[in-house]
């Protein structure tokens, strides 16, 4: 079968000389596909169509959200790459895109940075170990594990062996906290997944909020559950208290997404009930 594992669609892929698929449950959606979906990919199932097209009958401009986040996490990483951090540690990696991902806008720009991804979901598992291929002077390695549980993570040889743990790094979690309702303890699990880490080390975040359109995103969280997946939105106010105690916010501080240090050639921004998320970058002191 001709083209490279992102032009084909999971269903193409199983049939791929070599490619061994891991233990999918293909018949429940998943937030990664879901995500997948919204972003035009092709690595998505029936089910995950389905719950994607009810969330999307509810707020059809969470395709607009969904790209306006990856373009965050794109400006974000070359932003610290260009200012010295070249250590990245992205948990709820997501599957795959062609040429924008972390490591590719890391390595543009710093070409000896060093990403370790991090996700739980077995399709994600796949392609990252075919597609995230580091440039030769850097690295990028890839762990299977849980957020819920951050000595997983941080305690895992390939974390040690790829990143430098005494020297500054940047925990991104994009579209991740939102999946971790208050009773999952999201504050002590950033706490405990952040405190060994050196002054210096940042912290990239996004998150849905309902804070412009509260009955769409009652609509899509309760969708979300429905379909097995636990979800919370939260408030500007909520956003930021998830950040750990002796980290600072950065400049511009909580933003929707398309505005937290746009592109000097970005004139014109989507209207923020149109995004209905925020970012935030916060630094170790
Ligand atoms: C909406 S996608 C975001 C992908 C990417 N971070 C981005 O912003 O473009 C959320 C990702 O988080 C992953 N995820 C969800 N719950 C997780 C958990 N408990 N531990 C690790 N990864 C998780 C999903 O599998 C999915 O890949």
């Amino acid at each position: 079968m001709s083209g490279s594992a992102f032009d084909r669609t999971p269903e193409q892929n199983a049939l791929v000389e070599g490619w061994t698929p891991p233990e999918i449950d293909t018949s429940r959606a998943h937030s990664a596909r879901m995500y997948d979906y919204y972003l035009g990919g092709k690595t998505n199932f029936p089910a995950d169509r389905a719950a994607a097209e009810r969330v999307l009958a509810a707020f059809p401009s969470l395709r607009v959200s969904a790209r306006e986040n990856r373009a965050f996490l794109m400006r974000l990483v070359r932003l610290l790459a260009g200012q010295g951090i070249t250590q990245f540690l992205d948990i709820g990696t997501g599957i795959p895109i062609e040429g924008r991902n972390t490591h590719d806008a890391a390595q543009a720009v710093a070409p000896e940075s060093r990403v370790v991804y991090v996700d739980n979901d077995p399709i994600v598992l796949a392609h990252a170990r075919a597609l995230l291929t580091s440039g030769a002077s850097g690295a990028t390695a890839y762990i299977d594990a849980d957020v819920h549980t951050p000595e997983s993570i941080l305690d895992h040889p390939t974390l040690g062996t790829t990143l430098d743990v005494n020297r500054p790094v940047a925990v991104l979690m994009l579209a991740l906290l939102h999946f971790l309702p208050d009773d999952h303890k999201p504050t002590e699990i950033l706490a405990r997944l952040t405190e060994r880490l050196p002054s210096g080390s940042h912290l990239g975040l996004s998150h849905v909020t309902g804070d412009f359109d509260p009955v769409s995103w009652e609509s899509i969280v309760n969708t979300y559950r429905e379909s097995g997946i636990p979800g919370q939105v939260r408030s500007r106010a909520e956003f930021a208290a998830l950040v750990p105690d002796g980290w600072e916010i950065v400049d511009p501080g909580v933003e929707i997404l398309p505005h937290w240090r746009p592109d000097a050639s970005t004139t014109e921004f989507p209207d923020p009930a149109l995004v209905s998320a925020y970012a935030l970058v916060a630094r170790k002191l």
